[in-house]
């Protein structure tokens, strides 16, 4: 890999923060932001939508080659594009707005919260399992890579996608704290029973990803590991940026 094009990778295990942290790191930049997860989610929503069997792993790599792009747009796709064209309306779209938030289009609805949901995040990690799915992957995530630079966040986009980027990071926060804050997200009512629920699935998901043979959610080697479990997120935010200027990857 050649490419001069700087990248910050950001991995992690569910609820770490690494979202929003990347985010909140691409925006001060300036750079673009790759949500990887988001596309799990995308092909977990693409089984669902076309009642195809998990183990049928071809199909579905060949579904997402056809059907899934990535549009970074500061106004979004237009409801009338999607109408005109054919190719659009047939196709996955993940749109990001100038904040970076990200929406998902099917069709020309906005399915995003569908494809957020808890139903689908554990079928992300089963797809996520899958040598030939990720594959397709690949490409998709390396085509985000353009200047002025990208913040990639995800499981392995510092082992496999861009093992050259310029600094990587791994944020880790106990599953304690992780489940805290998935509650906050999912507005989850503040009880134990709650808690036991949003701490299991967290589990769960996190030794599905941290022992699959392919592109486990592990550091690579020359990641910086960084604990937020005590950490705001702007004190988290502070510490990627002092790494990024440290390395002189950025000016400052
Ligand atoms: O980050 P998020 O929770 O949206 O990711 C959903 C699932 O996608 C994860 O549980 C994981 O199994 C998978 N994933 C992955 N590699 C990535 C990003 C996500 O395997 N780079």
């Amino acid at each position: 890999m050649t490419s001069r094009v700087p990248v910050i990778t950001i991995d992690g295990l569910s609820a770490s923060g690494k979202g929003t942290v990347a985010t909140s790191v691409s925006l001060k930049l300036g750079w673009n932001l790759l949500d990887s997860g988001l596309l799990y989610r995308v092909v977990a929503f693409l089984v669902a939508e076309y009642e195809l069997q998990y183990e049928d792993e071809k199909a579905i790599a060949e579904l997402v080659e056809r059907k899934v792009r990535i549009q970074y747009s500061t106004t979004g796709i237009q409801a009338s594009s999607l109408k005109e064209s054919r190719e659009l309306r047939d196709s996955v779209m993940v749109v990001s707005d100038s904040l970076h938030r990200k929406t998902v289009q099917w069709n020309g609805e906005d399915v995003t919260s569908i494809v957020r949901g808890n139903d689908i995040s554990r079928g992300a990690a089963v797809v996520a399992a899958s040598r030939t799915i990720r594959a397709v992957l690949i490409p998709k995530q390396r085509d985000q890579r353009v200047e002025p630079g990208l913040v990639a966040d995800g499981r392995d986009m510092g082992t496999v996608i861009f093992p050259d980027a310029q600094l990587k990071i791994f944020l880790q926060a106990s599953l304690e704290t992780r489940t805290r804050r998935r509650m906050a997200q999912l507005g989850a009512a503040d009880t134990h029973a709650s808690f036991r629920r949003v701490f299991q699935s967290l589990k769960d998901r996190d030794e599905r990803d941290s022992l699959r043979e392919v592109a486990p959610a592990i550091p690579a080697t020359d990641a910086i590991r960084l604990d937020s479990s005590e950490l705001s997120v702007d004190e988290t935010v502070a510490i990627v940026m002092r790494e990024a200027r440290d390395r002189n990857i950025i000016e400052g």
